[in-house]
């Protein structure tokens, strides 16, 4: 359906453009004008087919960025590779699933301070990317046991290479709904606000009643935080805390 409403929204910024090139004078009509109309008229379609805020920007940038890389007279496997690539990095985004976006490094202090006052042993994280979490807090916390999931293979296999010297990490190549949750004293997660109320109905029954769940940037609807730290980056980050026994009382 994401996909399908992407198509939609392009072929509707394709039309807008065709359909008024011939009202343009003849001044103005020319490739860049037609490739503005274009990216304008798919983010009118985007909006109205209500996709995500961040589409806006996917489709003001798509077809400039075809015309400007077509203009580089590439070779015709720099594409394919390309592809390939974004296929093994952004792995089911295409279907909703969550992209890659990496947490900061305060984010990571705060995790790590949070670890600290719960003199947790055990910690898990949902879509563990790169390993810009994990990595850090092996680092700092070397008693810790740290298991992270991870579903698309280039994070995936940058994150194992980048634990590879501490043996109290380990990223699984797993979906993170197949996983066992219930034997961590904290789990982070920083997904997407669409998958939020399906996340939280899951870990509701799954993590042990007492551990701690913090979700960056994104709430649980309805769940009330045990507390919600403000974390000093650049995108002013939110660590929504849930006490697993608190959220379901
Ligand atoms: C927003 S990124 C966060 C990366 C990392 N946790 C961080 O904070 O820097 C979300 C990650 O979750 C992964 N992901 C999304 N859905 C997943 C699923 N069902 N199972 C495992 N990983 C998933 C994505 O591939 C992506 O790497």
């Amino acid at each position: 359906m994401t996909l399908f409403k992407a198509l939609l929204a392009q072929l509707l910024g394709l039309l807008i453009a065709i359909g008024l090139n011939p009202f343009l004078p003849p001044h103005y009509s020319s490739w860049i004008t037609l490739l503005i109309l274009q990216s304008s008229g798919a983010m009118l379609g985007s909006k109205l087919l209500r996709q995500p805020s961040w589409w806006l920007v996917i489709h003001l940038l798509f077809l400039p960025s075809a015309a400007a890389l077509l203009s580089l007279q590439l070779a015709a496997y720099w594409y394919l590779l390309i592809l390939i690539v974004l296929i093994l990095v952004f792995w089911g985004t295409v279907k909703g699933d969550v992209p890659l976006f990496l947490s900061s490094t305060a984010v990571v202090e705060a995790i790590s301070k949070l670890i600290t006052q719960e003199s947790a042993q055990y910690f898990a994280e949902l879509g563990a990317g790169i390993g810009t979490v994990t990595v850090p807090l092996a680092k700092q916390h070397p008693q810790l046991i740290i298991n992270a999931w991870e579903r698309a293979p280039i994070p995936w296999a940058i994150n194992v290479w980048r634990s590879r010297h501490y043996a109290n990490s380990h990223c699984y190549r797993s979906n993170l709904w197949n996983c066992d949750f219930s034997q961590y004293d904290v789990i982070f997660a920083f997904l997407s606000p669409t998958i939020m109320p399906e996340l939280g109905a899951k870990l509701q029954t799954a993590m042990r009643p007492g551990s701690l769940l913090i979700s960056s940037s994104f709430a649980i609807p309805d769940w009330k935080p045990e507390s919600i730290k403000q974390v000093n980056d650049l995108a002013k980050t939110q660590l929504y805390c849930y006490r697993i026994a608190d959220a379901y009382e």
